[in-house]
């Protein structure tokens, strides 16, 4: 059961970016003995769902066998058949799921299963490639994970003005492989126009990872700015404008690149669900804070979140955070 969460963990992680507006689902089956028989994972949308792709890596041996699912498996029929039945029909004689499925035209299969004669076992767990999309359903818009570079005293630039690089080249390499996993970029007008940055997900090399994010640019400035669009950039006028249609276009996890102008509108309008913050083992004493505008006057007024993650990368550190944190209900 171990080894088969974690195949299924794995199987969902690898397909992180590529699911929406589907969830990066990981499925693994598992024999009596406790063997790795097979994992299948969700494929781009319109595709079968990670069960269905475990069903057929395995074939034959799916009979009798455990199916470790990272979320409950879908019992409606979308752009592909219900899970539940798929499983039912290969004869998995248990199914083992750890998150349930919030979305409700497609709950319902532990329920299917067991009335087909199939065991079935919650065992709540915090599947981590999950909770983006899980947030999205709860929202009803992508979810928005704020992520900023600061020194240890808070500054994203110097007094100056100068900001590059606050951080070291492995916290870089991890910022571009995010990237690569989110289904959309946004920034503001103001770090389009004072950056040019290209906001593609390379690696270290500088050549263009196989999967990049939509980018967008949110400001009056960016309706309009031709330029910006030859560069490829969706252009809004408004968060919520950006949102809704990254919403109907399929996107689910968005990652929001700044700068302070356009993450203060998010925070005040309560649209950042998640933070990753990379802090550098630097002090400026004076700069440019991480946020241009206060959230309160005072401390019990603080904009609270939960640590889920902190990570080393050189001598920086990641520090990952959420507003709710959910998945084990
Ligand atoms: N260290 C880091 O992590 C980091 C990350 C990103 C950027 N930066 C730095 O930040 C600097 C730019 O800061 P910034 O605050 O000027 O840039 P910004 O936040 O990228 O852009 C600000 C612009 O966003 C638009 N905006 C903000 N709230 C809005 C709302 N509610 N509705 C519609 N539009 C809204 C406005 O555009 P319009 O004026 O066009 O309406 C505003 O002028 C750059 O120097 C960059 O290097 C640092």
């Amino acid at each position: 059961m171990t080894e088969g969460l974690s195949a299924a963990v794995a199987a969902g992680d690898a397909v992180r970016g590529t699911t929406s507006p589907n969830p990066p689902v990981g499925c693994a089956l598992v024999g009596p003995a406790g063997d790795l028989i097979a994992t299948g994972a969700t494929s781009p949308a319109g595709g079968p769902h990670a069960e269905v792709n475990a069903l057929r890596a395995a074939g034959e041996r799916a009979r009798g066998a455990t199916a470790v699912v990272t979320l409950e498996p879908c019992n409606h029929t979308g752009r592909t058949g219900p899970c539940s039945h798929a499983l039912a029909e290969a004869g998995v004689a248990r199914v083992v799921y750890c998150t349930a499925d919030p979305f409700a035209p497609a709950a319902g299969g532990a329920d299917y299963l067991r009335s087909r004669g199939v065991a079935v076992d919650f065992r709540p767990a915090r599947v981590e490639a999950l909770q983006p999309w899980l947030r999205s359903v709860r929202h009803g818009r992508p979810s928005v994970t704020w992520k900023f570079a600061a020194t240890l005293d808070g500054f994203t630039a110097a007094a100056d003005g100068t900001s590059q690089w606050i951080t070291g080249e492995a916290a870089r390499e991890l910022v571009h492989a995010d990237r690569a996993a989110r289904d959309a970029i946004v920034i503001g007008t103001g770090t389009a126009l004072a950056d040019d940055p290209s906001l593609t997900a390379r690696y270290p090399d500088g050549s263009l990872r196989p999967r990049q994010p939509r980018r967008v640019v949110v400001g009056a400035r960016a309706v309009g700015a031709g330029n910006l669009a030859r560069l490829g950039f969706e252009q809004y006028a408004t968060p919520q404008e950006a949102l809704a249609a990254l919403w109907d276009a399929g996107a689910r996890d968005v990652l929001l690149e700044g700068g302070a102008g356009l993450a203060g509108s998010f925070l005040e309008l309560d649209l950042v669900d998640a933070v990753q913050a990379y802090v550098a083992p630097a002090l400026l004493g004076a700069g440019r804070g991480v946020l241009n505008r206060a959230l309160t006057d005072t401390i019990t007024g603080a904009r609270r979140f939960r640590t889920t993650d902190v990570r080393r990368a050189g001598d920086d550190v990641r520090i990952e955070m959420e507003r709710d944190v959910y998945g084990t209900r």
